[in-house]
């Protein structure tokens, strides 16, 4: 499969008034996926948007809709958020009692599945839904808000899961704090996938959005570099 460095900016750290430019602008400057935060003021301490704003996004994405879901019960709104058009959905394991039937659900609905851990959670806490996941998200902070600082503890999880993953086609999805001096970390453990909010916005604007395109290549530059 193809394990080459993939940038998905986070549209949390973009205007939330202007997706669809802000959109446009970081497909137009480079990003390889648009990963998209639903939180839900429950399993979170912040609430975004929800299935209906994903729908509204979707036109405005050409690249693939990487959708991480903080929300708590999953199931009742899984349905919602494939028909809004999203290409990956992940959960939480410690979302809900039935991650095995929440994963197998993902997938009948059309979607690839996605299982994120908080970072207080195992590597083993996923061990018997390898073959019902497209990509484990490693969270290397505590999921809720951008901008905050990354968690060197999970380096070790995701050398553990690169391991649990052999060759099967799983994307490993590294998810906050990542910056070009992160990014090359979380790279060399085995991820391929950095999703990154502040590291990709700070500078830009839909007006300006050259600084768009500068920080996404100087994290997949550096992040590149130590493979
Ligand atoms: C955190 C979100 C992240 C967040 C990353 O709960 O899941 O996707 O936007 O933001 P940065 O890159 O600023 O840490
Ligand atoms: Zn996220």
């Amino acid at each position: 499969m193809d394990r080459s460095i993939k940038i998905a900016p986070s549209i949390l750290a973009s205007d939330f008034a202007n997706f669809g430019a802000e959109i446009r602008a970081i497909e137009a400057e480079g990003c390889d996926w648009v990963h998209v935060d639903v939180m839900d003021g429950h399993f979170v301490p912040n609430i975004t948007f929800g299935p209906d704003t994903c729908k509204a996004i979707r036109p405005h994405i050409k690249t693939v809709m990487d959708v991480h879901l903080m929300i708590a019960p999953t199931d009742q709104y899984l349905k919602a958020f494939a028909d809004s058009g999203a290409d990956y959905l992940t959960i939480h394991v410690e979302a809900g009692p039935h991650l095995h039937r929440s994963l197998q659900y993902i997938r009948d609905l059309g979607c690839k599945a996605g299982v994120a851990l908080n970072p207080a959670t195992s590597a083993s806490s996923i061990e018997y839904v390898m073959d019902l996941v497209d990509l484990v998200c490693v969270m290397t902070v505590n999921p809720g808000f951008g901008g905050q600082k990354f968690i060197h503890s999970q380096i070790k999880k995701v050398k553990e899961i690169r391991k649990m993953i052999g060759d099967r086609d799983i994307h490993i999805e590294i998810d906050g704090g990542i910056t070009p001096e992160t990014g090359p970390l979380m790279a060399a453990a085995g991820a391929n996938i950095l999703v990154a909010g502040s590291a990709v916005f700070k500078g830009g604007s839909v007006e300006n959005t050259a600084p768009y395109g500068e920080n996404i290549r100087a994290i997949r530059d550096a992040s590149e570099a130590v493979r």
